[in-house]
């Protein structure tokens, strides 16, 4: 029992030391021009759609909540917002090269169609960021609409 009873304090202490562990939570600032957005004038439902669903990970936007202050989830959580950001980041979505906005814009709509993203951990925790059939559908025939405008401007 009494190893019982230190092992238990020894994870509270070591729980209350890692919460002083620091994370880089700044926020980069955000380019209108840049933002796909606003570069695209998304109709309304889209622009809803985008920032409810995806950009807390894939935008300098990311609204931290507050379970995302603890120690470990903010690990993990930190951890998808840097690799969502890497792989696609839509506050930048105007630097990027005409090759790279076409994989992105096709990757997208597999990604939604297929239910791999918004990540399903994520909508566990936020069930307003989950899709609906219809949403889905929105949101792909737009990411596929602008596909089009692309591939016959080439
Ligand atoms: C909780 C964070 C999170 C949310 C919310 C989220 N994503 Fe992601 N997304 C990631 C991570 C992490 C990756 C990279 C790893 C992977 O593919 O699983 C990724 C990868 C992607 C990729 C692949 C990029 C590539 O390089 O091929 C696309 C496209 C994508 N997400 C689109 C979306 C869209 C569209 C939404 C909203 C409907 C969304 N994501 C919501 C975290 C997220």
């Amino acid at each position: 029992m009494k190893i019982f009873i230190k092992i238990v304090f020894g994870l509270l202490i070591l729980f209350a030391l890692i919460q002083f562990i620091p994370l880089d939570r700044t926020l980069k600032p955000i380019d209108r021009k840049l933002n796909f957005v606003e570069v695209k004038q998304t109709p309304n439902e889209i622009t809803k759609i985008l920032k409810t669903s995806c950009y807390d990970c894939h935008s300098n936007e990311t609204v931290y909540p507050d379970y995302a202050y603890v120690a470990p989830i903010s690990w993990s959580v930190n951890h998808h917002i840097k690799e969502g950001r890497e792989h696609l980041n839509f506050s930048e979505w105007g630097s990027y090269n005409a090759d790279l906005k076409k994989d992105m814009l096709e990757n997208a709509v597999k990604a939604v169609q297929e239910r791999e993203m918004p990540l399903p951990g994520y909508i566990a925790y936020h069930p307003e960021a989950n899709l609906s059939a219809a949403d889905r559908k929105i949101l792909t025939a737009y990411f596929q609409q602008q596909l089009e405008h692309y591939v016959s401007a080439k």
